[in-house]
Protein backbone atom coordinates (compact mmCIF):
# COMPACT_ATOMS: atom_id res chain seq x y z
CA UNK A 1 0.00 0.00 0.00
CA UNK A 2 1.40 3.08 -0.80
CA UNK A 3 -0.45 5.53 1.57
CA UNK A 4 1.34 6.34 4.40
CA UNK A 5 0.06 5.62 7.70
CA UNK A 6 0.10 8.45 11.11
CA UNK A 7 -0.32 8.46 14.72
CA UNK A 8 -1.09 10.43 17.24
CA UNK A 9 0.69 10.05 20.50
CA UNK A 10 0.00 12.08 24.10
CA UNK A 11 3.40 13.87 24.16
CA UNK A 12 3.64 15.45 27.74
CA UNK A 13 0.28 15.91 30.54
CA UNK A 14 -0.79 18.74 31.19
CA UNK A 15 -1.21 21.21 33.46
CA UNK A 16 -4.09 23.66 32.82
CA UNK A 17 -5.36 24.26 29.47
CA UNK A 18 -3.11 21.70 26.79
CA UNK A 19 -1.70 23.20 23.77
CA UNK A 20 -0.70 21.13 20.37
CA UNK A 21 2.88 21.10 22.33
CA UNK A 22 1.16 18.12 24.22
CA UNK A 23 0.68 16.10 20.86
CA UNK A 24 2.96 14.08 18.65
CA UNK A 25 2.47 13.06 15.03
CA UNK A 26 4.28 10.51 13.99
CA UNK A 27 4.60 8.18 10.70
CA UNK A 28 4.37 4.63 11.27
CA UNK A 29 3.77 1.27 9.26
CA UNK A 30 0.47 0.44 7.94
CA UNK A 31 0.27 -3.69 9.13
CA UNK A 32 -1.23 -6.37 7.54
CA UNK A 33 -3.88 -8.03 9.31
CA UNK A 34 -3.29 -11.48 10.87
CA UNK A 35 -6.71 -13.76 10.68
CA UNK A 36 -9.49 -12.34 12.47
CA UNK A 37 -8.39 -9.12 11.76
CA UNK A 38 -9.45 -6.11 9.74
CA UNK A 39 -7.59 -2.87 8.57
CA UNK A 40 -9.51 0.20 8.48
CA UNK A 41 -8.62 3.22 7.14
CA UNK A 42 -10.14 6.52 9.13
CA UNK A 43 -12.99 8.43 7.49
CA UNK A 44 -13.83 10.13 10.63
CA UNK A 45 -13.13 10.62 14.31
CA UNK A 46 -14.61 11.98 17.54
CA UNK A 47 -12.72 14.43 19.61
CA UNK A 48 -14.53 14.73 23.38
CA UNK A 49 -14.17 16.81 26.40
CA UNK A 50 -13.71 13.99 28.88
CA UNK A 51 -10.28 12.99 26.88
CA UNK A 52 -8.77 15.94 28.68
CA UNK A 53 -9.14 13.89 31.90
CA UNK A 54 -7.59 10.94 30.28
CA UNK A 55 -4.68 13.34 29.31
CA UNK A 56 -4.06 13.68 32.89
CA UNK A 57 -2.39 10.68 35.24
CA UNK A 58 -5.53 11.35 38.62
CA UNK A 59 -7.42 7.53 38.75
CA UNK A 60 -11.30 8.46 36.91
CA UNK A 61 -14.18 6.05 35.76
CA UNK A 62 -11.55 5.24 32.56
CA UNK A 63 -7.89 4.93 32.61
CA UNK A 64 -5.57 7.93 31.95
CA UNK A 65 -3.82 7.73 27.93
CA UNK A 66 0.15 7.10 28.83
CA UNK A 67 2.51 9.65 27.50
CA UNK A 68 4.08 8.84 24.35
CA UNK A 69 1.20 5.97 23.73
CA UNK A 70 -1.57 6.97 20.91
CA UNK A 71 -4.49 8.02 22.09
CA UNK A 72 -7.79 6.46 21.54
CA UNK A 73 -11.15 7.47 20.59
CA UNK A 74 -14.21 6.57 18.42
CA UNK A 75 -13.52 6.38 15.27
CA UNK A 76 -15.91 5.57 11.58
CA UNK A 77 -13.73 3.74 9.35
CA UNK A 78 -14.11 1.68 6.15
CA UNK A 79 -13.07 -1.73 5.61
CA UNK A 80 -9.62 -1.80 3.79
CA UNK A 81 -8.75 -5.19 3.88
CA UNK A 82 -10.68 -8.38 6.14
CA UNK A 83 -9.04 -11.72 6.91
CA UNK A 84 -12.72 -11.98 8.95
CA UNK A 85 -15.79 -13.77 7.83
CA UNK A 86 -17.67 -11.06 9.91
CA UNK A 87 -16.44 -8.29 7.68
CA UNK A 88 -15.63 -7.07 3.91
CA UNK A 89 -13.83 -4.88 2.16
CA UNK A 90 -15.97 -1.40 1.70
CA UNK A 91 -17.97 -2.11 4.76
CA UNK A 92 -18.12 0.70 7.55
CA UNK A 93 -17.62 0.48 10.61
CA UNK A 94 -17.09 2.03 14.50
CA UNK A 95 -14.88 1.30 17.28
CA UNK A 96 -12.57 3.02 19.67
CA UNK A 97 -9.04 2.50 17.77
CA UNK A 98 -6.17 4.67 18.12
CA UNK A 99 -5.86 7.99 16.57
CA UNK A 100 -4.61 6.51 13.29
CA UNK A 101 -4.95 6.73 9.50
CA UNK A 102 -5.11 3.42 9.63
CA UNK A 103 -5.54 0.85 12.25
CA UNK A 104 -5.30 -3.08 12.05
CA UNK A 105 -7.64 -4.66 14.43
CA UNK A 106 -9.10 -7.43 15.68
CA UNK A 107 -12.78 -7.88 14.46
CA UNK A 108 -14.36 -8.77 17.48
CA UNK A 109 -13.76 -5.08 18.60
CA UNK A 110 -15.43 -3.89 15.49
CA UNK A 111 -19.46 -2.48 15.25
CA UNK A 112 -20.75 -2.73 11.57
CA UNK A 113 -22.65 0.51 10.77
CA UNK A 114 -25.20 1.23 7.85
CA UNK A 115 -25.33 4.49 5.72
CA UNK A 116 -28.19 3.99 4.06
CA UNK A 117 -29.89 4.31 7.91
CA UNK A 118 -27.98 7.52 8.68
CA UNK A 119 -25.20 9.50 7.63
CA UNK A 120 -21.56 8.38 9.08
CA UNK A 121 -21.75 11.23 10.89
CA UNK A 122 -24.89 10.26 12.82
CA UNK A 123 -23.22 6.96 14.05
CA UNK A 124 -20.40 9.76 16.24
CA UNK A 125 -22.88 12.18 17.29
CA UNK A 126 -26.44 11.42 17.74
CA UNK A 127 -26.52 7.97 16.97
CA UNK A 128 -23.83 7.63 19.07
CA UNK A 129 -22.12 8.50 22.35
CA UNK A 130 -23.41 12.07 22.50
CA UNK A 131 -27.07 11.09 21.73
CA UNK A 132 -27.12 8.70 24.42
CA UNK A 133 -25.78 10.49 26.90
CA UNK A 134 -28.35 13.01 25.93
CA UNK A 135 -31.18 10.65 26.18
CA UNK A 136 -29.88 8.58 29.65
CA UNK A 137 -29.46 11.72 31.11
CA UNK A 138 -32.21 13.75 30.56
CA UNK A 139 -34.98 10.60 31.17
CA UNK A 140 -33.73 8.46 33.59
CA UNK A 141 -32.04 11.04 35.56
CA UNK A 142 -33.77 14.49 34.74
CA UNK A 143 -37.29 12.81 34.23
CA UNK A 144 -38.68 16.32 32.65
CA UNK A 145 -42.55 16.83 33.24
CA UNK A 146 -44.88 18.28 30.24
CA UNK A 147 -44.75 21.84 30.94
CA UNK A 148 -41.60 22.06 33.79
CA UNK A 149 -38.75 24.06 32.87
CA UNK A 150 -35.67 22.54 31.88
CA UNK A 151 -32.67 24.25 31.32
CA UNK A 152 -29.72 22.92 29.65
CA UNK A 153 -25.90 24.15 29.46
CA UNK A 154 -23.31 23.93 26.56
CA UNK A 155 -26.78 24.02 25.00
CA UNK A 156 -25.28 23.93 21.51
CA UNK A 157 -23.16 21.29 21.83
CA UNK A 158 -23.41 17.98 20.68
CA UNK A 159 -25.11 16.51 23.70
CA UNK A 160 -26.74 19.78 25.26
CA UNK A 161 -28.45 19.98 21.43
CA UNK A 162 -29.92 16.58 21.87
CA UNK A 163 -31.18 17.44 25.24
CA UNK A 164 -32.96 20.50 24.72
CA UNK A 165 -34.45 19.05 21.68
CA UNK A 166 -35.67 15.45 23.29
CA UNK A 167 -36.62 17.61 26.71
CA UNK A 168 -39.00 19.51 23.87
CA UNK A 169 -40.84 16.04 22.44
CA UNK A 170 -41.15 15.29 25.70
CA UNK A 171 -43.54 18.80 26.29
CA UNK A 172 -41.04 20.41 28.29
CA UNK A 173 -40.27 24.50 28.30
CA UNK A 174 -36.55 24.35 26.97
CA UNK A 175 -33.95 26.94 28.15
CA UNK A 176 -30.46 26.85 26.44
CA UNK A 177 -26.80 28.61 28.09
CA UNK A 178 -24.81 29.02 25.37
CA UNK A 179 -21.80 31.26 24.50
CA UNK A 180 -22.42 32.93 21.53
CA UNK A 181 -25.09 34.81 20.05
CA UNK A 182 -24.92 33.02 16.85
CA UNK A 183 -25.38 29.65 19.04
CA UNK A 184 -28.27 31.79 21.13
CA UNK A 185 -29.99 32.23 17.44
CA UNK A 186 -29.78 28.63 16.67
CA UNK A 187 -31.13 27.04 19.18
CA UNK A 188 -34.10 29.12 19.49
CA UNK A 189 -34.69 30.08 15.26
CA UNK A 190 -33.97 26.79 14.38
CA UNK A 191 -33.77 24.02 17.39
CA UNK A 192 -37.00 25.55 19.02
CA UNK A 193 -35.56 26.01 21.92
CA UNK A 194 -38.17 28.09 23.78
CA UNK A 195 -35.42 30.61 25.12
CA UNK A 196 -31.65 30.60 24.98
CA UNK A 197 -28.94 32.67 26.99
CA UNK A 198 -25.26 33.88 26.46
CA UNK A 199 -23.25 32.99 29.45
CA UNK A 200 -21.07 35.43 28.75
CA UNK A 201 -23.48 38.95 29.15
CA UNK A 202 -22.92 40.93 31.75
CA UNK A 203 -26.60 40.74 32.81
CA UNK A 204 -26.49 36.51 32.28
CA UNK A 205 -27.93 36.08 36.02
CA UNK A 206 -30.50 38.40 35.23
CA UNK A 207 -31.39 36.77 31.37
CA UNK A 208 -31.57 33.59 33.04
CA UNK A 209 -33.79 34.72 35.90
CA UNK A 210 -36.50 36.10 33.35
CA UNK A 211 -36.03 33.11 30.79
CA UNK A 212 -37.54 30.86 33.51
CA UNK A 213 -40.11 32.90 35.67
CA UNK A 214 -41.43 29.13 36.93
CA UNK A 215 -38.13 28.25 38.15
CA UNK A 216 -35.77 25.08 37.21
CA UNK A 217 -37.29 21.52 37.37
CA UNK A 218 -34.39 20.28 35.47
CA UNK A 219 -30.87 21.22 35.17
CA UNK A 220 -28.68 18.96 32.72
CA UNK A 221 -25.19 20.55 33.65
CA UNK A 222 -22.72 20.04 30.94
CA UNK A 223 -20.47 22.76 32.32
CA UNK A 224 -20.42 23.64 36.01
CA UNK A 225 -18.42 26.18 37.59
CA UNK A 226 -20.16 29.62 37.89
CA UNK A 227 -23.14 28.98 34.90
CA UNK A 228 -24.21 26.21 37.12
CA UNK A 229 -24.30 28.17 40.13
CA UNK A 230 -25.97 30.34 38.70
CA UNK A 231 -28.75 27.48 37.48
CA UNK A 232 -28.88 25.73 40.67
CA UNK A 233 -30.09 29.34 42.37
CA UNK A 234 -33.41 29.14 40.32
CA UNK A 235 -34.17 25.29 41.16
CA UNK A 236 -37.93 25.01 42.22
CA UNK A 237 -38.14 22.24 45.04
CA UNK A 238 -37.79 18.51 44.42
CA UNK A 239 -35.79 19.37 41.13
CA UNK A 240 -33.39 17.09 39.41
CA UNK A 241 -29.88 17.50 37.95
CA UNK A 242 -28.44 14.86 35.77
CA UNK A 243 -24.70 15.74 36.45
CA UNK A 244 -23.32 14.80 32.91
CA UNK A 245 -19.77 17.20 32.69
CA UNK A 246 -18.03 20.29 34.02
CA UNK A 247 -16.33 21.28 30.88
CA UNK A 248 -15.44 24.96 32.76
CA UNK A 249 -13.12 22.96 34.98
CA UNK A 250 -11.76 20.55 32.88
CA UNK A 251 -8.44 23.10 32.80
CA UNK A 252 -8.17 24.14 36.16
CA UNK A 253 -4.75 23.25 37.75
CA UNK A 254 -5.19 21.32 41.58
CA UNK A 255 -7.14 23.60 43.98
CA UNK A 256 -8.36 25.68 41.24
CA UNK A 257 -11.83 23.82 41.55
CA UNK A 258 -14.11 25.11 44.51
CA UNK A 259 -16.72 23.22 43.57
CA UNK A 260 -21.04 24.11 43.67
CA UNK A 261 -21.13 27.22 46.07
CA UNK A 262 -24.39 27.21 46.84
CA UNK A 263 -25.45 23.91 48.84
CA UNK A 264 -27.88 25.28 51.20
CA UNK A 265 -29.88 25.54 48.23
CA UNK A 266 -29.92 22.08 47.52
CA UNK A 267 -31.10 21.28 50.72
CA UNK A 268 -33.61 23.28 50.90
CA UNK A 269 -35.41 22.54 47.64
CA UNK A 270 -34.85 18.74 48.37
CA UNK A 271 -33.18 18.21 44.68
CA UNK A 272 -31.79 15.19 43.71
CA UNK A 273 -28.39 15.51 41.69
CA UNK A 274 -26.80 12.51 39.88
CA UNK A 275 -23.61 11.72 38.41
CA UNK A 276 -23.20 9.24 35.40
CA UNK A 277 -21.56 7.94 32.28
CA UNK A 278 -23.18 7.19 29.56
CA UNK A 279 -21.84 3.36 29.18
CA UNK A 280 -23.93 3.02 32.74
CA UNK A 281 -26.63 2.03 30.45
CA UNK A 282 -25.11 0.44 27.57
CA UNK A 283 -27.47 -2.89 27.84
CA UNK A 284 -30.08 -0.29 26.95
CA UNK A 285 -28.71 1.07 23.90
CA UNK A 286 -30.65 -0.62 21.27
CA UNK A 287 -33.84 0.78 22.33
CA UNK A 288 -32.54 4.32 22.84
CA UNK A 289 -30.92 4.18 18.96
CA UNK A 290 -34.09 2.95 18.16
CA UNK A 291 -35.90 6.15 19.61
CA UNK A 292 -33.55 8.66 18.58
CA UNK A 293 -33.56 7.46 14.71
CA UNK A 294 -37.55 7.70 14.68
CA UNK A 295 -37.12 11.23 15.89
CA UNK A 296 -34.58 11.72 13.63
CA UNK A 297 -37.02 10.38 10.56
CA UNK A 298 -39.83 11.95 11.99
CA UNK A 299 -38.30 15.34 12.00
CA UNK A 300 -37.97 16.01 15.46
CA UNK A 301 -34.47 15.79 15.90
CA UNK A 302 -31.64 17.83 14.49
CA UNK A 303 -27.96 17.26 14.39
CA UNK A 304 -25.33 19.88 13.55
CA UNK A 305 -21.27 18.72 13.24
CA UNK A 306 -18.68 20.84 13.10
CA UNK A 307 -15.70 19.01 10.87
CA UNK A 308 -11.87 20.14 10.62
CA UNK A 309 -10.74 18.11 7.65
CA UNK A 310 -7.27 16.80 7.66
CA UNK A 311 -5.81 13.79 10.33
CA UNK A 312 -3.21 16.49 11.34
CA UNK A 313 -5.50 18.79 12.43
CA UNK A 314 -6.95 16.67 15.12
CA UNK A 315 -5.22 18.12 18.22
CA UNK A 316 -6.84 21.31 16.79
CA UNK A 317 -9.90 20.22 16.78
CA UNK A 318 -9.88 18.62 20.60
CA UNK A 319 -8.53 21.89 22.03
CA UNK A 320 -11.72 23.90 20.03
CA UNK A 321 -14.07 22.26 22.26
CA UNK A 322 -12.62 24.39 24.95
CA UNK A 323 -12.86 27.60 23.07
CA UNK A 324 -16.71 26.95 21.83
CA UNK A 325 -15.59 27.11 18.37
CA UNK A 326 -18.18 23.99 17.78
CA UNK A 327 -21.81 23.89 17.08
CA UNK A 328 -23.29 20.38 17.28
CA UNK A 329 -20.64 17.18 17.22
CA UNK A 330 -16.68 18.16 16.80
CA UNK A 331 -15.51 15.86 14.21
CA UNK A 332 -12.44 15.38 12.40
CA UNK A 333 -12.59 14.00 8.32
CA UNK A 334 -9.80 11.90 7.56
CA UNK A 335 -10.07 10.72 4.45
CA UNK A 336 -12.71 10.00 1.38
CA UNK A 337 -15.07 6.83 1.65
CA UNK A 338 -14.71 5.15 -1.15
CA UNK A 339 -17.33 2.67 -1.60
N1 LIG B 1 -21.36 11.69 31.49
C1 LIG B 1 -21.11 11.19 30.29
O1 LIG B 1 -21.19 9.97 30.05
C2 LIG B 1 -20.73 12.13 29.20
C3 LIG B 1 -20.71 11.72 27.85
C4 LIG B 1 -20.43 12.66 26.85
C5 LIG B 1 -20.14 13.99 27.21
N2 LIG B 1 -20.13 14.33 28.53
C6 LIG B 1 -19.88 15.73 28.93
O2 LIG B 1 -20.91 16.52 28.36
C7 LIG B 1 -20.42 17.83 28.10
C8 LIG B 1 -20.70 18.18 26.64
O3 LIG B 1 -19.96 17.29 25.81
P1 LIG B 1 -20.08 17.34 24.22
O4 LIG B 1 -19.33 16.21 23.69
O5 LIG B 1 -21.49 17.54 23.86
O6 LIG B 1 -19.26 18.67 23.89
P2 LIG B 1 -19.83 19.96 23.18
O7 LIG B 1 -20.90 20.53 24.05
O8 LIG B 1 -20.16 19.64 21.77
O9 LIG B 1 -18.57 20.92 23.17
C9 LIG B 1 -18.13 21.54 24.33
C10 LIG B 1 -18.83 22.92 24.51
O10 LIG B 1 -18.64 23.34 25.86
C11 LIG B 1 -18.73 24.75 25.93
N3 LIG B 1 -17.67 25.23 26.82
C12 LIG B 1 -16.34 25.11 26.65
N4 LIG B 1 -15.68 25.68 27.68
C13 LIG B 1 -16.65 26.20 28.51
C14 LIG B 1 -16.62 26.92 29.73
N5 LIG B 1 -15.45 27.24 30.33
N6 LIG B 1 -17.80 27.29 30.31
C15 LIG B 1 -18.98 26.97 29.72
N7 LIG B 1 -19.07 26.29 28.54
C16 LIG B 1 -17.92 25.91 27.96
C17 LIG B 1 -18.49 25.28 24.50
O11 LIG B 1 -19.69 25.90 24.02
P3 LIG B 1 -20.02 27.46 24.35
O12 LIG B 1 -19.78 28.23 23.08
O13 LIG B 1 -21.46 27.42 24.72
O14 LIG B 1 -19.10 27.90 25.44
C18 LIG B 1 -18.19 24.03 23.68
O15 LIG B 1 -18.73 24.10 22.38
C19 LIG B 1 -18.94 17.82 28.46
O16 LIG B 1 -18.80 18.32 29.77
C20 LIG B 1 -18.57 16.34 28.43
O17 LIG B 1 -17.47 16.03 29.23
C21 LIG B 1 -20.42 13.44 29.50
Amino acid sequence: MSEQNQQIKLAKRPEGTPTKEHFDIVDIPINDPNDGEVLIKTVYLSVDPYMRGRMSAGKSYVKPFEVDKPINGTIVGEVVTSKSDSFSKGDFVRGMFPWQRYNVVSASHVEKIDPSIAPLTAYLSVLGMTGLTAYFGLLDIGQPKEGETVVVSAAAGAVGSAVGQIAKIKGAKVVGIAGTDEKIDYLESQLGFDKAVNYKAANFKQQLKEACPNGVDVYFDNVGGTVTDNVLSLLNDFARVPLCGAISTYNLKPGEDHGPSILPKILKTRTTIKGFIVSDYQEQFPEAIKDLANWIAEDKLQYEVTTIDGFENTPTAFLNLFEGKNKGKQLVKVSEASS
